[in-house]
C-alpha cells in the first residue's frame, strides 16, 4: 500500500480528560513496529465500557486517550514478523487479547489472556510507546485497540482475521457487546434446553444474553429492566416475560422467585451495579442456580452479601468477552453470523458518522439506543 511505512494523518475522537466530551481531531498514526498491525477502521460500536472510562470508573487508563474497543476494519500494513494477517484482510481488533502462549491461553477452560487490560495496562503498546500523536502531544492507546480512530495500531495477538464476505458495519458488534452477552449464556452459564433464565439489564450486552439463552434452548427467559422501552426488543429476541422492578414493592429477587417457584436456573447481571449483582444472585435457585456476572462495576466497588446465598449451593461466576478465546472464536462467530445462526443486526439502533460520536454517547446514556455504530 502507498501508505505502508509512513505516518498517516487521519481523524480520531480524542478523550482529553475525564468527564469531557470527546473531540474529533486530526492525529498522526505511526507505522506498525515488529509484531504490530495497522488497521484502517471502517466501523466501531459505542459500548457502555467506553462511557465507564469517561466517568473515571475504569482501571489502567491514562488521558489523553483514544477510546473504542468494538470495531472492524481492514489491515493497512503489518510490521516485521506478523504472519496471521496481511494487508487487505478484513479483521476485528480484540479487546481481550489472545497470545496463545500464556498459561491461561493454553488452558482450554479459560479465555482470560494474561496480557489482558485488567492485569497489564494497555495504555501504550507492548514496547511502552504510543503510535498516536495529536497537536504535538502523545495520545494513549486503550485496551491496545483504540477503535475510535480512522487508523489504529494493535499487537498481532489483539487482532483476528475474519471472513472476507463479512459486512464490517454489522459484525463490529462481535468485537465486544454481542460476543460478551451471547457467550455469557453459551459458555459461562452453559444454559441447558428447557431451563429458566433471568437477564438483568437489556442494553446491547443483555439483549445478546437473551439471544444466547434462546439459542441454548431455554424455555423461559425473564427480561428485567427499569426502562420499559427495552421490552419490545427483548420480546422480539426471545424473552418470554418482561419485568420492571419499579412496578413492585417487594425486591425483584422475591418477584422472580414467586414467578418461578424456586428461582431461575440461570441469572445474568448485565448492568454493572453492586446491588443488582446480589439481586441476580438471590434470584437463582438456592441449590443448583448459576448466576453470571457480566456487567462491569466501577473500579474499587465492593459488594457485601449474605454468604448463606452461596452455602445452599448456588454458583456465582463472572466472564469477560463471554468466555470466547478471541483470536480463534471471533472469526467463528462471524461465520455463524454469515450463516444466520443469530441476528445481531437487531441490536443496531443508530448508525452515525464518527463526527457524531458524542451524540452516540448521549443516546446510550439516555437509554434511547441499544448500539450506535459509528462509520469513518
Ligand atoms: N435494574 C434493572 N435494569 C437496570 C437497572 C436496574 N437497577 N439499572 C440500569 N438498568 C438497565 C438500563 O435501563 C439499560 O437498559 O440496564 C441496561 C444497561 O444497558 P447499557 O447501558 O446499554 O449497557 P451495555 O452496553 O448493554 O452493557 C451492560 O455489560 O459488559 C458490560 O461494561 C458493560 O457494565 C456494562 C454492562
Ligand atoms: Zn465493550
Ligand atoms: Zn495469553
Amino acid at each position: 500500500m502507498a501508505t505502508s511505512g509512513k505516518v498517516i494523518r487521519c481523524r480520531a475522537a480524542v478523550a482529553w480528560a475525564v468527564g469531557k466530551p470527546l473531540s474529533l481531531e486530526e492525529v498522526e498514526v505511526a507505522p506498525p513496529k515488529a509484531g504490530e498491525v495497522r488497521i484502517k477502521m471502517v466501523a466501531t460500536g459505542i459500548c457502555h465500557t467506553d462511557d465507564c472510562v469517561l466517568e473515571g470508573g475504569f482501571p489502567n487508563v491514562d488521558f489523553p486517550v483514544i477510546l473504542g474497543h468494538e470495531g472492524a476494519g481492514i489491515v493497512e500494513s503489518v510490521g516485521e514478523g506478523v504472519t496471521s494477517v496481511k494487508a487487505g484482510d478484513k479483521v476485528i481488533p480484540l479487546c481481550i487479547p489472545h497470545c496463545g502462549e500464556c498459561s491461561f491461553c493454553r488452558n482450554p477452560e479459560s479465555n482470560y489472556c494474561q496480557k489482558c487490560h485488567l492485569s497489564e495496562p494497555q495504555n501504550l503498546l507492548p514496547d511502552k510507546t504510543s503510535r498516536f500523536t495529536c497537536k504535538g502531544k502523545q495520545i494513549h492507546h486503550f485496551m491496545w485497540i483504540s477503535t475510535f480512530a480512522e487508523y489504529t495500531v494493535v499487537p498481532e495477538y489483539a487482532v483476528a482475521k475474519i471472513d472476507a464476505a463479512a459486512p464490517l458495519d454489522k459484525v463490529c458488534l462481535l468485537g465486544c457487546g454481542f460476543s460478551t452477552g451471547y457467550g455469557a449464556a453459551i459458555n459461562a452459564a452453559k444454559v441447558k434446553p428447557g431451563s429458566t433464565c433471568a437477564v438483568f439489564g437489556l442494553g446491547g450486552v443483555g439483549l445478546s444474553t437473551v439471544i444466547g439463552c434462546k439459542a441454548a434452548g431455554a424455555s423461559r427467559i425473564i427480561a428485567v429492566d427499569i426502562n420499559k422501552d427495552k421490552f419490545a426488543k427483548a420480546k422480539e429476541l426471545g424473552a418470554t416475560d418482561c419485568v420492571n422492578p419499579k412496578d413492585f414493592k417487594k425486591p425483584i429477587q422475591d418477584v422472580l422467585t414467586d414467578m418461578t417457584g424456586h428461582g431461575v436456573d440461570y441469572s445474568f447481571e448485565v448492568i454493572g451495579h453492586a446491588d443488582t449483582m446480589t439481586a441476580a444472585l438471590a434470584s437463582c435457585n438456592m441449590n443448583t442456580g448459576v448466576c453470571v456476572m457480566v456487567g462491569l462495576v466501577p473500579s474499587g466497588s465492593v459488594i457485601s452479601f449474605d454468604p448463606l446465598l452461596l452455602l445452599s449451593g448456588r454458583t456465582w461466576k463472572g466472564t469477560v468477552l463471554g468466555g470466547w478465546k478471541a483470536k480463534d472464536c471471533i472469526p467463528k462467530l462471524v461465520s455463524s453470523y454469515l450463516e444466520k445462526k443469530f441476528n445481531s443486526d437487531l441490536l443496531i439502533t443508530h448508525t452515525l458518522p464518527i463526527a457524531k460520536v458524542n451524540e452516540g454517547f448521549e443516546l446510550l446514556r439516555a437509554g434511547k439506543s441499544i448500539r450506535s455504530v459509528l462509520l469513518f
